[in-house]
């Protein structure tokens, strides 16, 4: 044998969960997605996520968690992912083309997931940057629109080219045949930036308490009794939103002890 063989086996032996990118692609220098095949035994639950990753320069596998972006009937798997620029994983994953693998554990977990609330009339679905990956996952599941008479997604990011992703997904979901239907009337989509002047501007947690998107949306103020939420951004945007949502009367829940929230980190750290 060569050693051109070996590498090629070990590699090969190295990859037991890999996947291949069916297609890229890129938002702006710092935002891109991708769809992966999906392994046929992988079930998940929309809004839940899996370690993903490339094999690392020393032969073992470097994995981070990612939010699967895709809706759970999709015959493919979608991510949406930053791009740091000194970042372990993401350096490299950047540069990813269509046809080359990826690793993908197909053991799905999280705690952004419908059953983890209790029935109610509304949904909020509350993220900054990437942190909308979950939401976009359950914003093409029908049972979203099943359990819930309306469905509300505020995603906030500092530029409008940073939201155009989320913009996009929302307009294809209106004219989806499979969708589009129980999309109309029930899912009002609140985009806004903070650092770029927009149509909306503000932060979620300034527009909240203002009670600011109540009024645009002519929907009534927050109640324990009516609203649920999904929370989905940095440490410090989810410890200030939730801070909001417990003034509204809102308890966290969890997989084990559905309640009125729940709440993911969109990565750890203080962002870059
Ligand atoms: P890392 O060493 O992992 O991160 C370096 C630094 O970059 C971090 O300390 C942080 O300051 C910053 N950073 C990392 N991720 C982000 C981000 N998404 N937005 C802004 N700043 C960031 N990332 C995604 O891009 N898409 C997802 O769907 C996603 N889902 C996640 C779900 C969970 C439950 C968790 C815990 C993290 C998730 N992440 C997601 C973050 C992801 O796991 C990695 O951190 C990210 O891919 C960067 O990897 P890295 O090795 O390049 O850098
Ligand atoms: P802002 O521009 O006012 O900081 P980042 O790019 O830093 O990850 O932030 C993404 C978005 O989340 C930005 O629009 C930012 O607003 C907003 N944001 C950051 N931290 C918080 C927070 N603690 N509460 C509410 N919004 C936040």
């Amino acid at each position: 044998q060569t050693p051109m063989d070996q590498t090629a086996k070990s590699s090969v032996r190295a990859l037991p969960d890999a996947q291949t990118v069916t297609s890229v692609r890129h938002w702006t220098d710092r935002l891109f997605s991708f769809r992966v095949t999906r392994p046929r035994s992988l079930r998940f639950r929309s809004g839940e996520f899996v370690m993903i990753g490339l094999m690392g320069d020393n032969g073992k596998p470097l994995l981070r968690a990612y939010s699967i972006a895709s809706p759970s009937w999709d015959d493919e798997l979608e991510f949406y992912s930053i791009k740091v620029p000194d970042g372990p994983l993401t350096s490299k994953l950047q540069h990813i083309q269509p046809g080359a693998q990826i690793i993908l554990r197909p053991k799905p977990v999280g705690t952004l997931v419908l059953d983890a609330l209790l029935p109610g009339k509304r949904l909020w679905l509350l993220a900054t940057g990437t942190g909308i990956a979950p939401f976009a996952s359950l914003m093409r599941d029908p049972e979203t629109y099943e359990k819930y008479q309306q469905v509300i997604m505020m995603h906030t990011c500092r530029t409008m080219a940073e939201l155009e992703y989320g913009r996009e997904l929302v307009e294809g979901l209106r004219d989806d045949p499979l969708i589009g239907e129980m999309v109309a009337g029930k899912l009002h989509y609140y985009p806004t930036t903070t650092r770029e002047d927009s149509a909306r501007t503000g932060r979620i947690t300034d527009n909240l308490s203002s009670g600011r998107v109540f009024e645009d949306l002519g929907l009534p103020k927050i109640t324990p009794a009516d609203d649920r939420a999904m929370v989905c951004g940095s440490l410090a945007f989810n410890h200030d939103v939730k801070a909001v949502l417990e003034s509204f009367g809102l308890n966290e829940g969890a997989n084990s002890e559905p309640r009125e929230y729940v709440v993911e980190k969109a990565f750890v750290g203080d962002g870059i």
